[in-house]
């Protein structure tokens, strides 16, 4: 029998039960010792590039062998050997891509969920008990916020915490920023007034994706904080008005914030969506926000969706209250949950220290502890 012709060999391996492995994609994903670094299996740093692989690949063969599948591609002859465990968790079309920014990855809650249990620990715990440390970089990733108690109420202590599972975000505020009553303060976070559910530093791209706020004293009457699942009032949002969503995710609005050494501009949809539709980030920030530049006939549906969102955001149920102490930490994602203030008495000294760090460090912190368990 003749040799079969490329064009007469199958495009893709099918398995007995049906799944389908197109020979592009299995290739791209061969781990022979060619085709990634060598020892590397894990991370898989591939040493190859998609233009270095044939255009027209197809399955010259397929045999199974004791839990795995050898294939041998044409044209090229390449030989590469898959589990077949790993393949079915792989199984194309079986699963949305996991991504721990979205949604489908959080536990979206409102405040009388967490009322009287705020996820949290001792910062002595923390430090010095690994299972705290994942717990509570756990419920920072899935709740987007933890607590930690007992961080020593000193000067830059915040730092400290911030290192404790990544980097700190250093801006044009410094490395860290003050937050307390001020004479004559250029940014209202450093007033006695109050200030409604916002994310920090929308003005910025990237934006600061942690925020921590670390209590060093709080005499003052009032001067409450307040925290709100922006993700959860968006998920509300798209339940009750999916247009108001859709045109609040496909809306780019543009946030500023200038002094006489910064001018910062940043254009992001208030709600971001992936390219599958999952809420992934919140941008809301009154104070900073521009014109928003849409035409005339537009701009309604757009101030009505605007303020359908603004109204879940500051419902009652949706802000869970609590008083730092000196020497509580609050951390939180800066890509989701909101932070309020409520108005204190400018008599009684209220200061906090905060600084900014970024998600990607904590997840992998937390991810690395997992690998010793
Ligand atoms: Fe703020």
């Amino acid at each position: 029998m003749a040799a079969r012709t490329p064009d007469e060999l199958p495009a893709e391996l099918v398995l007995d039960d049906g799944a389908r492995y197109p020979a592009i994609w299995l290739r791209d994903n061969c781990t022979c010792a060619g085709c990634v670094v060598p020892g590397s299996a894990g991370s898989g740093q591939k040493l190859f590039g998609i233009t270095d692989l044939p255009p027209d690949l197809r399955i010259e063969s397929a045999d199974r062998e004791a839990g795995t599948v050898r294939v041998v591609f044409a044209p090229d002859g390449h030989q590469a050997r898959y589990d077949l465990a790993w393949l079915a968790a792989r199984r194309p079309g079986l699963a949305v891509p996991p991504d721990d920014r979205a949604e489908d990855s959080k536990r979206l809650w409102e405040a009388a969920d967490l009322a009287d249990r705020l996820p949290g620990a001792e910062w002595e715990a923390f430090t010095g008990e690994p299972a705290e440390r994942a717990r509570c970089l756990e419920a920072l990733l899935t709740l987007g916020f933890v607590l930690l108690r007992g961080v020593p109420a000193g000067d830059r202590a915040v730092l400290d915490v911030a290192r404790s599972f990544g980097y700190v975000r250093e801006t044009n505020y410094g490395e860290l920023f003050e937050v307390r009553v001020e004479e004559n303060p250029a940014n209202l976070a450093f007033s006695s007034l109050p200030i409604t559910p916002h994310t920090d530093n929308p003005y910025r791209e990237p934006v600061p994706t942690i925020q921590l706020l670390h209590c060093l004293a709080n005499a003052a009457s009032g001067g409450d904080s307040g925290l709100v699942d922006g993700f959860r009032a968006a998920a509300a949002l798209r339940r009750a008005r999916p247009a108001a969503l859709d045109l609040l995710a496909r809306t780019p609005v543009t946030f500023r914030y200038a002094d006489e050494h910064a001018d910062l501009t940043a254009t992001a949809p208030l709600i971001g969506v992936d390219p599958i539709g999952r809420i992934r980030s919140i941008r809301f920030n009154n104070r900073s926000m521009c014109p928003v530049a849409l035409a005339a006939g537009q701009l309604p549906a757009f101030y009505a969706a605007y303020r359908a969102f603004a109204e879940l955001l500051s419902a009652p149920a949706a802000q869970l209250n609590l008083r730092l102490e000196p020497g509580d930490c609050l951390v939180f994602d800066n890509t989701r949950i909101l932070h309020a203030r409520t108005g204190f008495t400018a008599g009684g000294r209220r200061h906090l220290q905060g600084c900014y760090a970024d998600l990607d460090s904590a997840a992998s912190a937390l991810a690395v502890l997992r690998r010793g368990r």
